[in-house]
Protein backbone atom coordinates (compact mmCIF):
# COMPACT_ATOMS: atom_id res chain seq x y z
CA UNK A 1 0.00 0.00 0.00
CA UNK A 2 1.19 3.53 -1.15
CA UNK A 3 -1.47 5.64 -0.07
CA UNK A 4 -3.87 5.24 2.66
CA UNK A 5 -7.11 7.38 3.66
CA UNK A 6 -8.51 7.66 6.76
CA UNK A 7 -12.13 8.69 7.36
CA UNK A 8 -12.93 10.52 10.86
CA UNK A 9 -9.77 12.58 13.05
CA UNK A 10 -10.71 11.81 16.46
CA UNK A 11 -8.34 9.60 18.34
CA UNK A 12 -8.50 6.45 16.46
CA UNK A 13 -8.24 8.36 13.06
CA UNK A 14 -5.48 10.37 14.41
CA UNK A 15 -3.75 7.37 16.26
CA UNK A 16 -3.80 5.46 12.88
CA UNK A 17 -3.15 8.73 10.90
CA UNK A 18 0.22 8.89 12.51
CA UNK A 19 1.49 5.28 12.65
CA UNK A 20 0.62 5.08 9.30
CA UNK A 21 2.28 8.13 8.72
CA UNK A 22 5.31 7.15 10.31
CA UNK A 23 5.82 3.56 8.21
CA UNK A 24 5.99 5.68 5.17
CA UNK A 25 2.81 5.64 3.75
CA UNK A 26 0.92 8.74 2.54
CA UNK A 27 -2.24 9.66 4.33
CA UNK A 28 -5.43 11.16 2.91
CA UNK A 29 -7.18 12.63 6.22
CA UNK A 30 -10.57 13.76 6.28
CA UNK A 31 -13.40 14.93 8.85
CA UNK A 32 -17.04 16.56 8.92
CA UNK A 33 -14.88 19.70 8.47
CA UNK A 34 -11.57 19.97 6.91
CA UNK A 35 -10.43 21.97 9.84
CA UNK A 36 -10.77 18.76 12.50
CA UNK A 37 -8.43 17.22 10.24
CA UNK A 38 -6.07 19.99 10.08
CA UNK A 39 -6.67 20.08 13.81
CA UNK A 40 -4.99 16.18 14.08
CA UNK A 41 -2.47 16.92 12.04
CA UNK A 42 -1.03 19.86 14.62
CA UNK A 43 -1.67 17.22 17.67
CA UNK A 44 0.12 14.80 15.73
CA UNK A 45 2.93 17.19 15.43
CA UNK A 46 3.39 17.65 18.68
CA UNK A 47 3.08 13.85 19.12
CA UNK A 48 6.39 13.28 16.47
CA UNK A 49 7.65 16.62 18.59
CA UNK A 50 7.34 14.40 22.05
CA UNK A 51 8.72 11.38 20.00
CA UNK A 52 12.10 13.49 18.80
CA UNK A 53 12.66 14.62 22.29
CA UNK A 54 12.31 10.81 23.61
CA UNK A 55 14.88 10.11 20.46
CA UNK A 56 12.50 7.79 19.86
CA UNK A 57 12.71 9.70 16.63
CA UNK A 58 15.04 11.65 14.35
CA UNK A 59 13.83 15.24 13.56
CA UNK A 60 14.07 14.68 9.73
CA UNK A 61 11.86 11.20 10.24
CA UNK A 62 9.69 13.17 12.04
CA UNK A 63 9.34 16.10 9.42
CA UNK A 64 8.82 13.33 6.63
CA UNK A 65 6.53 11.51 8.10
CA UNK A 66 4.23 15.13 9.05
CA UNK A 67 4.29 15.67 5.28
CA UNK A 68 2.88 12.65 4.42
CA UNK A 69 -0.40 13.43 5.95
CA UNK A 70 -2.56 15.55 3.92
CA UNK A 71 -5.97 16.51 5.22
CA UNK A 72 -8.71 16.61 2.65
CA UNK A 73 -12.10 18.34 2.56
CA UNK A 74 -14.07 15.78 0.54
CA UNK A 75 -13.68 12.00 0.16
CA UNK A 76 -12.90 13.02 -3.90
CA UNK A 77 -9.17 12.69 -3.59
CA UNK A 78 -9.48 9.43 -2.47
CA UNK A 79 -9.35 7.47 -5.77
CA UNK A 80 -5.79 7.87 -4.86
CA UNK A 81 -5.94 5.36 -2.27
CA UNK A 82 -5.19 1.63 -2.30
CA UNK A 83 -6.73 1.40 1.04
CA UNK A 84 -9.80 3.58 2.77
CA UNK A 85 -9.49 3.29 6.52
CA UNK A 86 -13.42 4.32 8.36
CA UNK A 87 -12.61 5.93 11.85
CA UNK A 88 -15.69 7.47 12.30
CA UNK A 89 -18.37 7.36 15.45
CA UNK A 90 -19.93 3.94 16.36
CA UNK A 91 -23.10 4.89 14.54
CA UNK A 92 -24.28 2.37 11.80
CA UNK A 93 -26.16 5.18 10.17
CA UNK A 94 -23.04 7.36 9.55
CA UNK A 95 -20.99 4.16 8.80
CA UNK A 96 -23.63 3.41 6.03
CA UNK A 97 -23.55 6.90 4.70
CA UNK A 98 -19.62 7.37 4.60
CA UNK A 99 -19.44 3.60 2.95
CA UNK A 100 -21.77 4.66 0.37
CA UNK A 101 -20.20 8.10 -0.64
CA UNK A 102 -16.18 7.00 -0.16
CA UNK A 103 -17.36 3.79 -2.08
CA UNK A 104 -17.93 6.19 -5.38
CA UNK A 105 -14.38 7.07 -5.56
CA UNK A 106 -12.90 3.77 -4.57
CA UNK A 107 -10.68 2.29 -7.34
CA UNK A 108 -11.39 -1.08 -8.56
CA UNK A 109 -8.42 -2.50 -6.79
CA UNK A 110 -8.73 -0.58 -3.20
CA UNK A 111 -9.70 -2.33 -0.34
CA UNK A 112 -12.67 -0.28 2.54
CA UNK A 113 -12.22 -1.09 5.70
CA UNK A 114 -13.99 -0.13 8.83
CA UNK A 115 -12.13 0.24 12.45
CA UNK A 116 -15.51 -0.46 13.69
CA UNK A 117 -14.94 -1.89 17.69
CA UNK A 118 -18.36 -3.96 17.26
CA UNK A 119 -20.58 -3.05 14.35
CA UNK A 120 -21.04 -6.73 12.21
CA UNK A 121 -18.74 -5.80 9.32
CA UNK A 122 -21.40 -8.25 6.74
CA UNK A 123 -24.34 -5.96 7.71
CA UNK A 124 -21.63 -2.69 6.94
CA UNK A 125 -20.58 -3.97 3.66
CA UNK A 126 -23.91 -4.28 1.88
CA UNK A 127 -23.20 -0.65 1.54
CA UNK A 128 -20.07 -0.58 -0.06
CA UNK A 129 -19.57 -0.73 -3.46
CA UNK A 130 -18.18 -4.13 -3.80
CA UNK A 131 -18.91 -6.33 -0.17
CA UNK A 132 -15.33 -8.85 -1.59
CA UNK A 133 -13.27 -5.91 -0.92
CA UNK A 134 -14.77 -4.75 2.68
CA UNK A 135 -13.01 -5.70 5.69
CA UNK A 136 -13.01 -5.03 9.13
CA UNK A 137 -9.39 -3.80 10.73
CA UNK A 138 -10.02 -3.10 14.24
CA UNK A 139 -6.65 -0.61 15.98
CA UNK A 140 -6.50 -0.29 19.63
CA UNK A 141 -5.88 3.05 21.67
CA UNK A 142 -3.29 4.55 21.74
CA UNK A 143 -2.58 3.39 18.39
CA UNK A 144 1.02 4.13 17.63
CA UNK A 145 1.39 2.02 20.91
CA UNK A 146 -0.86 -0.95 21.00
CA UNK A 147 0.47 -3.89 19.23
CA UNK A 148 -2.53 -5.71 18.20
CA UNK A 149 -4.88 -5.12 15.36
CA UNK A 150 -7.78 -7.32 14.76
CA UNK A 151 -8.74 -8.29 11.38
CA UNK A 152 -12.04 -9.49 10.36
CA UNK A 153 -13.30 -10.37 7.12
CA UNK A 154 -17.30 -10.42 6.62
CA UNK A 155 -19.43 -13.54 5.03
CA UNK A 156 -18.53 -11.97 1.34
CA UNK A 157 -14.74 -11.11 1.88
CA UNK A 158 -12.51 -12.15 -0.18
CA UNK A 159 -9.29 -14.32 0.80
CA UNK A 160 -7.18 -11.39 -1.57
CA UNK A 161 -8.79 -9.25 0.98
CA UNK A 162 -8.45 -10.64 3.74
CA UNK A 163 -4.18 -11.02 2.87
CA UNK A 164 -3.62 -7.83 1.67
CA UNK A 165 -5.20 -6.29 4.45
CA UNK A 166 -3.16 -8.65 6.68
CA UNK A 167 0.11 -7.56 4.96
CA UNK A 168 -0.56 -4.12 6.11
CA UNK A 169 -1.17 -4.53 9.74
CA UNK A 170 2.04 -6.43 9.68
CA UNK A 171 3.55 -3.75 8.09
CA UNK A 172 2.73 -1.29 10.80
CA UNK A 173 4.81 -3.58 12.98
CA UNK A 174 1.60 -4.77 14.68
CA UNK A 175 0.33 -8.42 15.66
CA UNK A 176 -2.65 -9.83 14.12
CA UNK A 177 -5.77 -11.81 15.76
CA UNK A 178 -8.04 -12.93 12.57
CA UNK A 179 -11.67 -12.98 13.79
CA UNK A 180 -14.92 -14.05 13.09
CA UNK A 181 -17.53 -11.40 12.30
CA UNK A 182 -19.33 -12.32 15.50
CA UNK A 183 -20.31 -9.02 17.82
CA UNK A 184 -17.41 -7.90 19.63
CA UNK A 185 -14.69 -9.48 17.50
CA UNK A 186 -12.12 -11.29 20.25
CA UNK A 187 -11.03 -8.90 22.26
CA UNK A 188 -14.20 -6.11 23.11
CA UNK A 189 -16.27 -9.17 23.77
CA UNK A 190 -14.38 -10.29 26.83
CA UNK A 191 -13.30 -6.42 27.55
CA UNK A 192 -16.64 -4.60 27.58
CA UNK A 193 -18.38 -7.31 29.72
CA UNK A 194 -15.33 -6.42 32.04
CA UNK A 195 -15.90 -2.64 32.32
CA UNK A 196 -19.72 -3.02 32.69
CA UNK A 197 -19.56 -5.56 35.57
CA UNK A 198 -16.93 -3.06 37.25
CA UNK A 199 -19.81 0.02 36.77
CA UNK A 200 -22.10 -2.56 38.43
CA UNK A 201 -20.07 -3.20 41.22
CA UNK A 202 -19.45 0.62 41.70
CA UNK A 203 -23.12 1.24 41.49
CA UNK A 204 -24.04 -1.38 43.98
CA UNK A 205 -21.43 0.17 46.61
CA UNK A 206 -19.12 -2.88 46.85
CA UNK A 207 -16.00 -0.40 46.42
CA UNK A 208 -15.05 2.69 45.21
CA UNK A 209 -13.85 3.85 41.97
CA UNK A 210 -10.22 3.97 43.29
CA UNK A 211 -10.57 0.62 44.57
CA UNK A 212 -11.91 -0.89 41.92
CA UNK A 213 -9.28 0.54 39.77
CA UNK A 214 -6.72 -0.50 42.43
CA UNK A 215 -7.78 -3.69 42.48
CA UNK A 216 -7.24 -4.59 38.92
CA UNK A 217 -4.27 -3.00 38.57
CA UNK A 218 -2.57 -5.00 41.13
CA UNK A 219 -4.67 -8.04 41.77
CA UNK A 220 -4.37 -8.72 37.86
CA UNK A 221 -1.48 -6.87 36.65
CA UNK A 222 -3.70 -4.64 34.32
CA UNK A 223 -1.70 -1.42 33.04
CA UNK A 224 -5.02 0.46 33.75
CA UNK A 225 -8.16 -0.38 35.64
CA UNK A 226 -11.57 -0.68 34.63
CA UNK A 227 -12.84 2.51 34.92
CA UNK A 228 -9.96 4.55 34.30
CA UNK A 229 -9.84 2.61 31.00
CA UNK A 230 -13.68 2.95 30.39
CA UNK A 231 -12.78 7.12 30.73
CA UNK A 232 -9.91 6.70 28.55
CA UNK A 233 -11.85 4.24 25.46
CA UNK A 234 -14.92 7.07 26.10
CA UNK A 235 -18.37 6.29 28.14
CA UNK A 236 -20.65 6.54 24.96
CA UNK A 237 -18.77 4.00 23.12
CA UNK A 238 -18.03 1.43 25.93
CA UNK A 239 -22.10 1.89 26.00
CA UNK A 240 -22.32 1.74 22.28
CA UNK A 241 -20.42 -1.83 22.28
CA UNK A 242 -21.89 -2.96 25.36
CA UNK A 243 -25.48 -2.05 23.56
CA UNK A 244 -23.97 -3.93 20.27
CA UNK A 245 -23.51 -7.07 22.24
CA UNK A 246 -26.62 -7.02 23.85
CA UNK A 247 -28.96 -6.15 21.08
CA UNK A 248 -27.19 -8.49 18.65
CA UNK A 249 -27.28 -11.62 21.01
CA UNK A 250 -30.40 -10.63 23.29
CA UNK A 251 -28.46 -12.63 25.89
CA UNK A 252 -29.12 -10.02 29.42
CA UNK A 253 -25.98 -11.11 30.45
CA UNK A 254 -24.58 -7.66 28.34
CA UNK A 255 -27.31 -5.41 30.17
CA UNK A 256 -25.89 -2.49 30.17
CA UNK A 257 -24.85 -0.86 33.45
CA UNK A 258 -27.48 1.82 34.76
CA UNK A 259 -24.60 3.93 36.08
CA UNK A 260 -23.19 3.59 32.50
CA UNK A 261 -26.59 4.57 30.67
CA UNK A 262 -26.59 7.68 33.51
CA UNK A 263 -23.10 8.68 33.02
CA UNK A 264 -23.51 9.04 29.29
CA UNK A 265 -27.00 10.85 29.81
CA UNK A 266 -25.01 13.29 31.70
CA UNK A 267 -22.38 14.04 28.93
CA UNK A 268 -19.70 12.44 31.64
CA UNK A 269 -18.08 10.51 28.76
CA UNK A 270 -14.51 10.33 30.28
CA UNK A 271 -11.08 12.26 29.35
CA UNK A 272 -12.81 13.81 25.78
CA UNK A 273 -15.15 16.21 27.50
CA UNK A 274 -12.69 16.16 31.25
CA UNK A 275 -15.04 14.14 33.53
CA UNK A 276 -16.13 10.29 33.51
CA UNK A 277 -15.53 8.14 36.47
CA UNK A 278 -12.49 10.33 37.05
CA UNK A 279 -12.33 14.55 37.14
CA UNK A 280 -9.34 15.54 34.16
CA UNK A 281 -9.64 19.16 34.99
CA UNK A 282 -7.34 19.24 37.87
CA UNK A 283 -3.20 18.25 37.39
CA UNK A 284 -4.01 14.61 37.94
CA UNK A 285 -6.96 12.73 37.61
CA UNK A 286 -9.81 12.79 40.88
CA UNK A 287 -11.96 9.99 41.31
CA UNK A 288 -15.42 11.38 41.51
CA UNK A 289 -16.90 8.85 43.92
N1 LIG B 1 2.31 8.14 20.22
C1 LIG B 1 3.48 7.50 20.44
N2 LIG B 1 3.84 7.00 21.63
C2 LIG B 1 2.98 7.17 22.66
C3 LIG B 1 1.72 7.80 22.52
C4 LIG B 1 1.41 8.31 21.22
N3 LIG B 1 0.24 8.92 20.97
N4 LIG B 1 1.10 7.78 23.73
C5 LIG B 1 1.94 7.16 24.60
N5 LIG B 1 3.06 6.78 23.95
C6 LIG B 1 4.20 6.03 24.48
C7 LIG B 1 5.07 6.90 25.36
O1 LIG B 1 6.02 7.59 24.58
C8 LIG B 1 5.74 5.87 26.27
O2 LIG B 1 6.83 5.25 25.62
P1 LIG B 1 8.16 4.80 26.46
O3 LIG B 1 7.68 4.06 27.64
O4 LIG B 1 8.91 3.95 25.47
O5 LIG B 1 8.83 6.09 26.79
C9 LIG B 1 4.66 4.79 26.42
O6 LIG B 1 3.73 4.99 25.34
C10 LIG B 1 3.92 4.88 27.73
O7 LIG B 1 3.35 6.17 27.82
P2 LIG B 1 3.33 7.01 29.17
O8 LIG B 1 4.61 6.83 29.93
O9 LIG B 1 2.90 8.39 28.83
O10 LIG B 1 2.13 6.41 30.03
P3 LIG B 1 1.90 4.99 30.70
O11 LIG B 1 3.16 4.26 31.01
O12 LIG B 1 0.96 5.29 31.79
O13 LIG B 1 1.15 4.15 29.57
C11 LIG B 1 -0.70 3.52 28.23
C12 LIG B 1 0.04 4.67 28.93
C13 LIG B 1 0.17 2.99 27.09
C14 LIG B 1 -1.98 4.12 27.65
C15 LIG B 1 -0.97 2.37 29.27
O14 LIG B 1 -1.61 2.90 30.40
C16 LIG B 1 -1.84 1.27 28.70
O15 LIG B 1 -1.37 0.39 28.00
N6 LIG B 1 -3.17 1.29 29.02
C17 LIG B 1 -4.12 0.33 28.52
C18 LIG B 1 -4.52 0.73 27.12
C19 LIG B 1 -5.54 -0.23 26.55
O16 LIG B 1 -5.98 -1.19 27.14
N7 LIG B 1 -5.95 0.08 25.32
C20 LIG B 1 -6.96 -0.66 24.64
C21 LIG B 1 -8.27 0.00 24.85
S1 LIG B 1 -9.57 -0.90 24.07
C22 LIG B 1 -9.56 -0.36 22.49
O17 LIG B 1 -8.86 0.52 22.10
C23 LIG B 1 -10.48 -1.06 21.59
C24 LIG B 1 -11.86 -0.54 21.48
O18 LIG B 1 -12.46 -0.75 20.46
C25 LIG B 1 -12.54 0.08 22.60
Amino acid sequence: MRTVAVIGAGQMGSGITQTVAQFGMKVLLSDVDIALAEKAKANIDKAFARLVSREKLTPDEATAALARITPVADYAPMVEADLIIEAATEKEEIKHRIFAAAGKVLREDAIMASNTSSIPITRMAVSSPDPARFIGLHFFNPVPVMGLIEVIPGLATSKDTVARTRAFAEGLGKQVVLAEDEPGFVVNRILLPMINEAVFVLGQGTASIADIDKGCRLGLNHPMGPLELADFVGLDTCLDIVRVLYNTTGDSKYRPAPLLMKYVEAGWLGRKTGRGFYDYTGDAPVPTR
